[in-house]
């Protein structure tokens, strides 16, 4: 059996694929997707779900996307915070495929959406976030590398840009979680690479501040799925070490920013 990687080796491995070898994924491989969808958890009650789509079934494609024989739809409640549970809970269930050697890629809008919203059967109080394909990663296509390049996919901002530290220096076990925990989100996927996101870590915690950077469509809001995204990489990495903290919305305001979460340790 394969050793199980930190969330931190997975934000690093992981890329978005988007060219796909013909096998579609394995019963085996549905039954282990299936049982780490009933174990997510995130903290916006945004009651996200997950419909495993077949593409020849269904005539599913997306213009970025070779060879992908299977999709899932990332859906969740209609309401304010869709977008960012459905962020927070698609990318635990992605980072476990990336574990699992399956290759996925956030689609919010290269897509045919009255497709994928016809195929997911949705609910009346739901509403269809994102989608990605799911199967086993093929060499990139030419057209895959130019896209990459078009939104520098391989590039990050620096920490700096990212993580304000306005707490005295701590030389505690639990900063290095912290660290790794802000690298992780650092390195996280997001709509057109544009890594929206901003913590500020003050006595009281790690408050998440959207700084936006892309215009909210009328239906969907992608810089909070980026945000959620981010939420669960930083989380998860907490998790993973036995941090104990708490999640909660407080008032905090800051010129130029959205705010959009904290994340305050307990211990
Ligand atoms: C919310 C969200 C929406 C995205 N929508 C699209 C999309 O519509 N089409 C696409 O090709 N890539 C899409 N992406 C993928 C990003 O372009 C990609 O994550 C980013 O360029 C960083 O590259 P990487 O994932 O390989 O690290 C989306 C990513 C996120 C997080």
């Amino acid at each position: 059996m394969s050793e199980t990687k930190s969330i931190l080796q997975l934000a690093r491995e992981r890329r978005s694929v988007r060219t796909f070898t013909p096998e579609p994924l394995s019963k085996e491989q549905l039954e282990t997707i299936r049982g780490h969808v009933a174990s997510i958890r995130e903290p916006f009650s945004g009651r996200v779900s997950f419909k495993l789509l077949d593409a020849d079934r269904f005539s599913l494609s997306s213009p970025v996307v070779k060879g992908a024989k299977q999709y899932i739809a990332v859906c969740a409640k209609k309401g304010e915070n869709a977008e960012l549970a459905a962020g927070y809970a698609g990318e635990d269930l992605f980072l476990f495929l990336c574990g699992m050697g399956i290759g996925t890629v956030w689609i919010g809008g290269t897509m045919d959406r009255a497709a994928f919203e016809k195929a997911s059967a949705l609910k009346e109080d739901e509403i269809m976030v994102c989608i990605t394909p799911a199967g086993c990663p093929a060499k990139m296509s030419l057209r895959e590398n130019m896209m990459r390049k078009g939104v520098k996919a391989d590039q990050r901002k620096k920490t700096e840009e990212i993580f304000e530290d306005r707490c005295p220096v701590d030389h505690s076990l639990a900063q290095d979680v912290y660290r790794d925990a802000v690298e992780a989100v650092r390195l996280a996927p997001s709509a057109v690479n544009r890594q929206p996101w901003y913590i500020i870590h003050d006595q009281n915690g790690f408050h998440f501040f959207l700084k936006r950077s892309m215009k909210k469509s009328d239906s969907l809001d992608m810089q909070k799925v980026d945000m959620g995204i981010a939420l669960y990489h930083f989380c998860a990495v907490l998790d993973e070490n036995n941090i104990a903290y708490r999640t909660e919305q407080l008032n905090e305001q800051e010129e130029g920013l959205e705010y959009i979460l904290s994340v305050i340790p307990e211990q």
